[in-house]
């Protein structure tokens, strides 16, 4: 497999094409955004980060039947990837109250929902992503209502699967953002990346948070919370 032209750069990653047409050759990079971009710096060591603990997600999914984009990691920063073409929705899942749903309905930081709620947002840096309901997503063409059904069905068991996967690395999974994508039969495929970065995660042992939220609120280093996120990964893989 050889990596070919640069396809785009995205905030977190730049996309190669590879000398199969249906595979794309992901590189991370070392660089935090916030505020839809409005918030940029550059984070040594965040790429390595992001893509193994991708990579083990993913990886762990698919043990649970859940099928993904990734291939297989190529080097520290780089995956590969099957080609899709990305439905422009954010898929969000919560099971906690925190970040945007927080601030909209002025609730309990963490409050608890009776069930995990999916939310879609309309993928536009123009626009600024904005929340996209399911008679919006079908006027605009952007999905079916079958596959509308289909996208909550497949984040609710990719919520399933990954709290366990926390929990038992004493992880709270508060909410995170799926992206999907159409594949070369058309099928629904889970895509982009799960990480840190698009993940809401607080240690149980100390309340703290293991994500981005460091970054986005100015807490410090972002690092050091992704680097415990992949080594607890990597103790409970080696004990298995
Ligand atoms: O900001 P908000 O509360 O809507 O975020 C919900 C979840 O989606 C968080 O885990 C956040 O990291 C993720 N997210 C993301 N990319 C975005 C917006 C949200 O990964 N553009």
């Amino acid at each position: 497999m050889k990596k070919a032209a640069l396809l785009y750069e995205g905030k977190a990653k730049k996309m190669y094409a590879t000398d199969d047409e249906q595979v794309v050759w992901a590189e991370y990079i070392d660089q935090a955004t916030a505020l839809n971009g409005a918030k940029k710096v550059a984070i040594a060591h965040k790429g390595t980060l992001n893509n193994q603990i991708s990579g083990h997600i993913f990886n762990y999914l698919k043990t649970q039947g859940i099928e993904s984009a990734f291939i297989q990691q190529m080097s520290e920063t780089e995956q590969i990837m099957k080609k899709v073409q990305i439905i422009p929705l954010e898929t969000v899942v919560r099971n906690l109250a925190s970040g945007h749903f927080e601030t909209k309905f002025n609730v309990a930081h963490l409050m608890k929902f009776k069930q995990p709620i999916v939310e879609f947002y309309y993928k536009s840096d123009a626009l600024d992503d904005p929340f996209i309901n399911d008679a919006q997503i079908v006027a605009l063409d952007i999905a079916t209502p079958a596959q509308i059904a289909e996208l909550k069905q497949k984040a609710l068991t990719v919520n399933t699967a990954l709290k366990q996967f926390f929990a038992d690395i004493d992880i709270t999974l508060v909410d995170f953002k799926l992206e999907f994508g159409l594949d070369f039969e058309g099928n629904i495929l889970l895509a982009d990346e799960i990480s840190p970065d698009t993940a809401r995660l607080i240690d149980q042992k100390t309340g703290k948070s293991l994500d981005k939220d460091v970054f986005r609120k100015g807490l410090g280093d972002l690092r050091p919370g992704y680097e415990e996120v992949l080594k607890r990964i990597e103790d409970k893989e080696r004990a298995i």
